[in-house]
């Protein structure tokens, strides 16, 4: 009798633990991205002449290689001082790229080139109003930390906002060059989707951008 309840008990717990697994999300690992390949590609004036938003997508997932690509196009480091790939105001780097895929939403570090695990379940549909937020292999969340906005300055929120604007042609490039769909949005609950980052005061979000593979 002792045994059997024993059993039950255990059968109960694995119960409510899977439940409580799949409606919360077990919290992901860190994703170690592989090295970014930095040669190839569409010639640039190829690229320009394909630069387009799409906003239907196919179900495939981006291979690890092609999000290490991705994220080095859009703000990697590029030289041995850690300037990136996008310029920004008086060098502040204040734009972090958020990924939201279906294991989760994730911080990338530039330096390590890791996806740093912030929210254990996919939050892709939280991205965006539109409902093709929730069909994108990645949604980038690019958040400001206004920490880094030092000095003095009139309209700093403009030049944060050009900032973000050169991170998103990046992107737009490298979709481009690699035949992925990709659209920037505006179009956002952020205090919504703040709240689900655990973002601190300092940090805004500004826009949000899907990538991934085109519907066939
Ligand atoms: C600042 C900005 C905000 C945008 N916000 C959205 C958005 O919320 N949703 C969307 O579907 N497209 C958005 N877009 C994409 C534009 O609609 C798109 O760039 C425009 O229609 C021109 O199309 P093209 O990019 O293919 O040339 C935005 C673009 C910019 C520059």
């Amino acid at each position: 009798m002792k045994t059997k309840l024993t059993v039950i008990a255990i059968l109960l717990f694995t119960l409510v633990l899977a439940s409580s697994l799949a409606s919360h999300g077990a919290d992901p690992s860190p994703i170690q991205l592989p090295s970014p390949q930095m040669e190839g590609g569409k010639p640039l004036m190829q690229t320009l002449k394909d630069r387009i938003s799409l906003r239907t997508f196919g179900e495939e997932k981006l291979p690890l290689q092609t999000l290490s690509n991705l994220l080095w196009a859009a703000f990697g480091i590029n030289r041995p001082d850690g300037r990136r790939t996008a310029p920004s105001a008086r060098n502040w780097q204040e734009i972090d790229i958020y990924v939201s895929s279906p294991e989760g939403l994730f911080l990338w570090d530039a330096q390590k080139n890791l996806l740093n695990p912030i929210v254990g379940k996919d939050v892709r549909g939280l991205t965006g109003n539109q409902p093709f937020a929730k069909e994108a292999a990645v949604n980038l969340v690019y958040v400001a930390d206004y920490s880094r906005v030092t000095g003095e300055g009139e309209g700093k929120d403009v030049w944060v906002g050009a900032d973000t604007g050169f991170i998103s042609q990046n992107v737009y490039l490298y979709c481009a060059s690699e035949g992925l769909a990709t659209v920037f949005r505006a179009n956002v609950d952020r205090e919504t989707l703040a709240k689900e980052m655990k973002l601190k005061p300092e940090q805004k979000i500004m826009f949000a951008q899907s990538v991934g593979y085109p519907k066939k």
